[in-house]
């Protein structure tokens, strides 16, 4: 098989749940508009349905067990991809957390550490895989958030790594011409984050409302919605495809897009 035609590789941050896992799924499994793919998942934990998806697909799934702050882990994950495969086509920087408190209880270690899983990590692993990304005039997919244009009560922390993230996504996008990039928000989906925002006591009632609402009215999205249109543009995404109405194309200038975009109509799940 040429490289034309060989499988892309993806590295995944955070897929051992939510919509993470749902995107490692879908590019192993591939669909009408997902070429089946190779992945290779980076998290601190690894439940029983990565594992059970690993047996499944032994040829095309690496599971790497590490932390997306730690550098080293971070270059395991990468070494892994270039040792099984050769190649790294696209990330989805998609690990996240959620810390919940008001700026007038956020201490500078809470803060700082939130920006560093959500927005430096993803820093710490561009510039790790940006060569192999050059040659294979790859993807960056960025998970962002609502919250990177939102002022929810309580989450100063993560609006903030969230907002960073879209600046440097925009950034990255403008240095590296044959790179494309892409900062997605995944909509409200209901995975282990829902149930934390929920269940926590910092955010003031009037805001945990609409969260409570959507839950009980059974309008979180499934993971699987989302993430397969992330899993799409890693893969078929580029700085020429998919198009705005305005024709302008977020992967050439890192825009930040919504999952549901009607310029992603054609990469949701059929
Ligand atoms: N759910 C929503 O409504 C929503 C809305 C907007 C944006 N998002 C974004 O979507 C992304 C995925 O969120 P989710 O809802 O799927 O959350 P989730 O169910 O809580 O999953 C978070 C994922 O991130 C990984 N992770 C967290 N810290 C990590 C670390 N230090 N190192 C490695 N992996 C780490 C977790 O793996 P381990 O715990 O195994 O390490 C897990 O796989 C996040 O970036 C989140 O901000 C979610």
């Amino acid at each position: 098989m040429d490289a034309a035609t060989e499988k892309k590789c993806v590295l995944v941050t955070g897929g051992s749940r939510g919509i993470g896992l749902e995107i490692v799924r879908c590019l192993l499994t591939g669909t009408e508009v997902i070429p089946p793919s190779r992945v290779v998942s980076l998290s601190r934990s690894v439940p029983a349905e990565l594992e059970t998806l690993a047996q499944e697909y032994p040829s095309d799934l690496v599971v790497v067990q590490g932390d997306v702050t730690e550098e080293t882990d971070a270059e395991k994950a990468r070494d892994a991809a270039l040792k099984r495969w050769g190649r790294i086509d696209a990330l989805v920087l998609n690990a996240g957390i959620a810390e919940l408190a008001p700026c007038a209880d956020l201490t500078a270690e809470r803060f700082l550490h939130v920006l560093n899983v959500n927005t430096v990590s993803l820093a710490v692993t561009v510039r790790l895989c940006l060569p192999e990304l050059r040659k294979q005039h790859g993807t960056v997919v960025f998970v962002s958030s609502g919250a990177a244009v939102g002022n929810y009560a309580a989450w100063p922390s993560y609006n903030a790594s969230k907002a960073a993230m879209n600046a440097y996504a925009r950034t990255l996008a403008n240095e590296e011409r044959d790179i494309a990039c892409f900062s997605v928000r995944p909509g409200v989906v209901d995975t282990d984050m829902q149930a934390q925002i929920r269940a926590s006591e910092q955010m003031p009632a009037e805001a945990k409302a609409k969260f409570l609402a959507l839950y009980k009215e059974g309008k979180l999205l499934p993971a699987r919605k989302p993430a397969h249109v992330l899993a799409a543009l890693a893969v078929r995404g580029s700085r020429t495809s998919p198009q705005l109405d305005t024709g302008s194309c977020p992967g050439a200038d890192g825009t930040f897009v919504s999952w549901d975009d009607a310029a992603s109509a054609t990469l949701q799940a059929p």
